[in-house]
C-alpha cells in the first residue's frame, strides 16, 4: 500500500513554477498576478484563500485579496468582477465558493471572463473541457490526474467509480478519466445520491475518486483488494483534543481501507494541497496566453 503525498508533489510542482516565474522576471516580463474575492467568513474559505495566497507567495506570484461582507449586493460584486477582467495587470481571478444564498452563484460564475478563469467553472471552459480543448481545468480534477500520473497508477481500461456530481469535482473529473488521454481512457461510472445499490459499484472499481462531503462514508467492505482511492472529502468535524476544536475528515474510514489498498491519499496532504498548485498553475498559463491568446 502506497500512501500518496500531495504535499510532496505540490511542493516539487511550486519550486518548478517559482523557477519558471524568475526566467520570466529575467527576461523583462511581467510577475504573474492572481486575485481572490472572499466574500464573508466562512471558515473553511478563509484557510483556502489564506493557503492560495501564500502559495502565490512561493510561486512568486503577485496577489490581491478581495473581501466583502456577507451582505454584499450581486451588483457590487459583478461590478467588481468587471473591474478584474478589465485590469491589464490581473492575469487570473477566483471568486472562492460558497456564496452567501441572495447571490446567483451561477450568474457570477459567467460574469467572469473566461480567459482569467482560473477556477476553470466558467462554461466555456467547462465545455471545452468536456470535448478535449486547450482551456482551464478546474483545479481539483487537475489535482488529481496530476497524482495519478505521477504516481504511474494504471487508468487506462480501468473501472473508474467517482461518488459525487458536483459541478465542481465530480462531474469534470468524471470527463477528464473518460478522455483519450494519459492519464484517461478509463471507464467511469458516476455514483450521487439517488444511485441504488452503491457499494455494488465501488465494489467492483479499481479506481475510487470520492468526493461526497460525507466523512468516512467509504468503508472497508465497500471495496476490494488492490483499489486506489483518491479522497476529496474535506469536513471539519469536531474534536475537542484540537486546538482549533476541529479536524479535517476526508469521505473515507481511512485507518480500515488503507490496508487494502494499492494507492490511498490520506486528508489533509493528499488532494487538497493538489488543488492550490493546480490553480497556481493556471494561473502560471494565464500570464503566459498559453490557452487563449493575449485580448
Ligand atoms: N470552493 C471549494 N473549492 C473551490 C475552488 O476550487 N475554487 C473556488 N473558487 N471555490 C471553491
Amino acid at each position: 500500500m502506497t500512501i500518496i503525498d500531495g504535499k510532496k508533489i505540490s511542493d516539487d510542482i511550486k519550486k518548478e513554477i517559482a523557477l519558471e516565474v524568475e526566467a520570466m522576471i529575467a527576461r523583462g516580463e511581467k510577475r504573474p498576478h492572481l486575485a481572490a474575492i472572499l466574500v464573508g467568513h466562512d471558515g473553511g474559505s478563509e484557510t483556502y484563500v489564506a493557503n492560495k495566497v501564500k502559495a502565490c507567495e512561493v510561486c512568486g506570484f503577485k496577489s490581491t485579496l478581495i473581501r466583502f461582507e456577507d451582505d454584499i449586493d450581486e451588483q457590487t460584486l459583478l461590478k467588481t468582477i468587471s473591474d478584474l477582467n478589465n485590469d491589464a495587470d490581473i492575469d487570473g481571478f477566483i471568486v472562492q465558493l460558497p456564496l452567501p444564498k441572495h447571490i446567483d452563484e451561477q450568474r457570477v460564475i459567467e460574469a467572469i471572463d473566461y480567459r482569467k478563469d482560473v477556477d476553470g467553472f466558467h462554461p466555456v471552459n467547462v465545455g471545452r473541457q468536456a470535448i478535449g480543448l486547450p482551456c482551464f481545468h478546474s483545479a481539483t480534477p487537475a489535482g488529481i490526474m496530476e497524482l495519478l500520473a505521477r504516481y504511474e497508477v494504471p487508468v487506462k481500461g480501468k473501472n473508474c467509480v467517482v461518488l459525487g456530481r458536483s459541478n465542481i469535482v465530480g462531474k469534470p473529473v468524471a470527463t477528464l478519466l473518460m478522455q483519450k488521454s494519459r492519464p484517461g481512457d478509463a471507464t467511469v461510472t458516476v455514483c450521487h445520491s439517488a444511485t441504488e445499490n452503491l457499494a455494488d459499484y465501488t465494489r467492483r472499481a479499481d479506481i475510487i475518486i470520492a468526493a461526497l462531503g460525507k466523512p468516512g462514508f467509504v468503508k472497508a467492505d465497500m471495496v476490494k483488494d488492490g483499489v486506489t482511492i483518491i479522497d476529496v472529502g474535506t469536513t471539519r468535524v469536531p474534536d475537542s483534543t484540537r486546538k482549533s476544536g476541529f479536524r479535517l475528515s476526508g469521505d473515507v474510514d481511512f485507518e480500515a481501507v488503507a490496508p487494502k489498498c494499492a494507492f490511498i491519499t490520506p486528508v489533509p496532504g493528499g488532494v487538497g494541497p493538489m488543488t492550490i498548485v493546480s490553480l497556481m498553475k493556471n494561473t502560471l498559463l494565464a500570464a503566459n496566453h498559453s490557452i487563449y491568446p493575449k485580448k
